[in-house]
């Protein structure tokens, strides 16, 4: 039984692999292997780095071409608005949590990022729950995360960024699954907000940031009570994912799914 089991989520993998491959070949931007690299992420939270010039080329050698990343995300101390972050264009997926913490960058950008898993969360005093995504004292305009679907555990905060755009346009209860998840934004500094600029036209809700690409996708919100983990591919009793799904589907089989819920 276990066994068949593995065999069906490495099915899984092999297809997602696939999947990737067709779905980011002509693509203009950047070329991605059409292969995962997993890469390990770090746990220092917001300690300040004792030379900050190298501490970008660390993360940049860290993670350039990385699809996986095993562990968490760390991004922090990147006070130069003009860092090229482009290295971080392949994550598909993050196991542990995302932190986001005093970075002057204009667009931080994760165009292919699906899930995180939340698997390690990053905790807070005072805070009940523990963070999946933890973005803090940044001065960032754009957190631009358009193929994000689901986040399987953690929270997400949102804590004093000055100028940050469309977070609030987001249905976080789309993203959410964790049973104590909550999504936290807290302003609490002396300058006004930012007037942001709308959402694309063509989006049903919220968006990450303008351009039709940034609109939010669902594959939640509005599914029949009939889904199992309530995603779905439709708004129909039958459109309704596989239960290895996380994230949702392109239709009703396990190969089907936009991301395996089980990896390992
Ligand atoms: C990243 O991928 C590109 C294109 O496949 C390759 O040329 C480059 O050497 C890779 N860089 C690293 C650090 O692996
Ligand atoms: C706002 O900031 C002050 C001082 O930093 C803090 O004591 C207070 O709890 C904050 N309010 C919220 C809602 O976080
Ligand atoms: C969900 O359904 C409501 C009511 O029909 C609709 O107004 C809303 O736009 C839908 N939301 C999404 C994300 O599809």
């Amino acid at each position: 039984m276990i066994k068949s089991v593995q065999k069906i989520i490495c099915l899984c993998l092999i297809i997602e692999l696939v999947l990737l491959h067709f779905t980011t070949t002509g693509s203009r931007e950047d070329t991605v292997p059409n292969r995962e690299i997993i890469c390990t992420g770090t746990e220092s939270h917001m300690s300040v780095p004792s030379n900050r010039q190298k501490h970008y080329q660390n993360i940049r050698d860290r993670y350039t071409n990385c699809t996986y990343i095993d562990g968490n995300l760390e991004l922090t101390w990147l006070e130069d608005e003009n860092l090229d972050l482009s290295f971080l264009h392949n994550i598909r997926e993050v196991t542990g949590y995302i932190l986001i913490s005093y970075v002057k960058v204009r667009r931080v950008v994760l165009p292919r990022l699906m899930i995180i898993r939340g698997r390690n969360q990053f905790k807070v005093q005072k805070q009940p729950t523990g963070f999946a995504l933890i973005v803090s004292y940044n001065n960032i305009k754009t957190l631009e995360m358009p193929s994000l679907r689901e986040i399987l555990s953690g929270s997400v905060g949102f804590f004093n960024n000055h100028n940050l755009c469309h977070i609030r346009s987001i249905q976080w209860q789309e993203l959410l699954s964790g049973s104590d998840a909550v999504f936290t934004y807290v302003y609490n500094l002396t300058l006004g907000e930012w007037k942001c600029p709308p959402c694309d036209q063509s989006c049903v809700s919220g968006c990450w940031a303008e351009g039709p690409h940034n609109c939010q996708k669902f594959s939640k919100i509005n599914c029949s009570l009939q889904c199992y983990k309530g995603r779905c591919f439709g708004l129909n009793p039958r459109e309704c994912c596989h239960l290895f799904c996380a994230g949702g589907c392109v239709g009703p089989k396990q190969s089907d799914c936009l991301v395996c819920y089980k990896l390992s």
